[in-house]
């Protein structure tokens, strides 16, 4: 199969693939805590992942779904509809089962989940700590939403292309049930990767936003990541001499020493990712490969079993 459908209108819609929801499910019951063997670090990582972005991708849905009125574009509508299809069946994959796999390992979820669902029912809410916006403030306040979704959208598509091509977890036989989490996931965040950029130029979005926006997300990302990484990695008795050093220097030089290793995206490569965004030339479009996605997703174990069902 090959991408770019000639039907698909490009006046506001750079996305090359009709989106669609594949309805997919996994089973942990013979993951290992540690998937990736002999590197507790790098694995528990990698598997906050699964406890941050539930909370994030329901509030992503529920914010395209609020901004659908205002698009009249039938294509960009189209987008928009598999995107939060998408995204729905991401946040659903993630914590279906996954929370119930750390906890059958001792480890436990609930705390860190909830300072997450905290930022998005609580400061990024239609309310913010509960305050009634006026109505003319309403709109703005939307788009600056939208603009921090284009933001956090443009790491989930640099990080998905990461996934795709680490090779390295491969090789150290990493399990092959995270990794096809990680990889159908990846593989649809290349392929809607142009959404949330087009909705936020499209509803009046501007480039001086991009720049506070992803100063906001870039912080706010790697602080989750860092304090989520932490929360698991000092309940996992087998780190337990590390564990006071967990939060300390040592987290770092080990993040880097699992990245030099190739098993972990580097901060310094995350921040230049982040850059990279800032540019007024910047394309989604350019930023990764639709058949690399879609190649991967023609022999997903999970997106092959959800096309068999539908
Ligand atoms: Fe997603
Ligand atoms: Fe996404």
């Amino acid at each position: 199969m090959s991408v770019t459908d000639s039907n698909i209108s490009k006046i506001h819609s750079k996305t090359d693939v009709h989106l669609i929801q594949r309805k997919v499910s996994f089973d942990y019951s013979e993951t290992p805590l540690h998937w990736i063997p002999d590197d507790p670090y790098s694995s528990h990582f990698i598997s906050v992942i699964h406890t941050i972005l539930p909370a994030g991708e329901f509030f992503f849905c529920r914010l395209y779904n609020k901004a659908l009125p205002y698009i009249e574009d039938e294509q960009l509508r189209e987008d928009v509809k598999g995107f939060i299809k998408q995204e729905a069946m991401h946040a659903r994959a993630h914590s279906a089962g996954l929370a119930e796999y750390l906890e059958t390992h001792g480890l436990d979820t609930d705390a860190f989940v909830k300072k997450v669902e905290w930022i998005f029912e609580q400061p990024l809410s239609d309310k913010p700590f509960g305050k009634n916006l006026p109505k003319s403030l309403e709109k703005r306040w939307l788009v600056l939403r939208l603009g921090l979704i284009a933001a956090i959208e443009h790491f989930t598509c640099v990080l998905g292309k990461y996934a795709l091509e680490n090779k390295n977890w491969d090789q150290k036989d990493a399990d092959e049930t995270i990794l096809d989490i990680l990889r159908w996931h990846a593989a649809e965040e290349i392929e809607h990767r142009n959404v949330a950029f087009d909705v936020y130029k499209y509803m009046g979005g501007n480039y001086a936003g991009r720049a506070p926006q992803m100063a906001l997300i870039f912080t706010g990302l790697i602080g989750l990541w860092t304090m989520g990484a932490t929360h698991l990695m000092k309940q996992d008795p087998t780190i337990k001499k590390h564990k006071s050093r967990l939060i300390g220097r040592s987290f770092w030089k080990e993040w880097r020493h699992k990245a030099k290793k190739g098993n972990l995206p580097s901060l310094s490569w995350l921040a230049f990712q982040s850059a990279r965004y800032l540019s007024p030339s910047y394309n989604p479009s350019t930023e990764a490969d639709t058949q690399q996605a879609i190649d991967y997703l023609a022999h997903s174990p999970a997106a092959q079993r959800a096309e068999a069902v539908a």
